[in-house]
């Protein structure tokens, strides 16, 4: 079977990320999500959750954390591209992630959006200056991780990024987890703590010469790894 063969790569892919960062383990044991304000990110600037954001850019204030985002504003920014429609938000479901080969490459990883701006997420990517990527877009690196752009504000400490541990298989997929500061993959490796170390300009993404630490990974393994997606056939 298939599986068998690409199971060790995708295993010391894994691990190889938890062990890249050693300060994900103890940083997020006691997180729980909307409740995280310490991240010391810059740049991150749009619309607000009660209590949970400083130097928020935008004005907009909601005393609760469950009402919808409506009445924030989106904050004005230099860099390319972001179409982001006030009250814009997607939340992903399991179906929605299918072979990653089916989507747009740009360098390393796979790009798409759900909501239709593909387009402004690609000119983001391919953009010098950087940007925010729009609301919808989903990028991959590998199929068993996942970043999703959700509504302005919904979580101003990771960029309005969903994160996402998958379970890929020939038949479908599963979430394993979700959410915004509290995802580990399942080596202990803290999705936040790691992209969020890329330069405000990249809104997150790190790739390479964005200010994160580097993967221990040469592009042709990560192609490699993309191609053993169980779901493409
Ligand atoms: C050890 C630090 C580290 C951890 C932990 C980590 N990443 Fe990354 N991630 C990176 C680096 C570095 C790259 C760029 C790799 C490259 O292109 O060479 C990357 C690439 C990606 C990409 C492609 C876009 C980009 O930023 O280049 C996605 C999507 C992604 N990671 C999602 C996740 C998710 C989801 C998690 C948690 C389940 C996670 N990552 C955990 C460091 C990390």
């Amino acid at each position: 079977m298939g599986d068998m063969t690409r199971t060790p790569l995708v295993l010391a892919f894994a691990l190889a990320l938890a062990s890249g960062c050693n300060e994900a383990q103890s940083a997020t044991a006691t997180e729980t999500a909307g409740n995280t304000a310490e991240t010391s990110l810059s740049g991150s600037s749009s619309g607000s959750t009660s209590g949970s954001t400083s130097g928020s850019t935008s004005g907009s204030t909601s005393g609760s954390t469950s009402s919808s985002t409506s009445g924030s504003t989106s904050s004005e920014s230099t860099s390319a591209g972001s179409a982001t429609v006030p009250d814009e938000d997607y939340d992903a479901v399991a179906d929605d992630f299918v072979c990653i080969l089916d989507w747009t490459q740009v360098r390393n990883f796979r790009i798409h959006n759900f909501l239709g701006h593909l387009d402004d997420a690609i000119a983001v990517a391919e953009s010098v200056d950087g940007g925010d990527y729009p609301v919808g877009t989903v990028i991959q690196l590998v199929p068993s991780e996942a970043m999703v752009k959700r509504g302005a504000g919904l979580s101003p400490e990771s960029g309005d990024w969903e994160f996402f541990e998958l379970k890929p298989t020939a038949s479908g997929t599963e979430i394993g987890v979700r959410g915004f500061a509290e995802v580990v993959n399942q080596f202990g490796g803290n999705c936040l703590d790691c992209h969020a170390k890329a330069e405000p300009q990249w809104d997150f993404i790190c790739e390479k010469g964005h200010g994160c630490d580097p993967l221990p990974f040469t592009d042709e393994q990560i192609a490699q790894i993309q191609m053993s997606d169980p779901r493409c056939d």
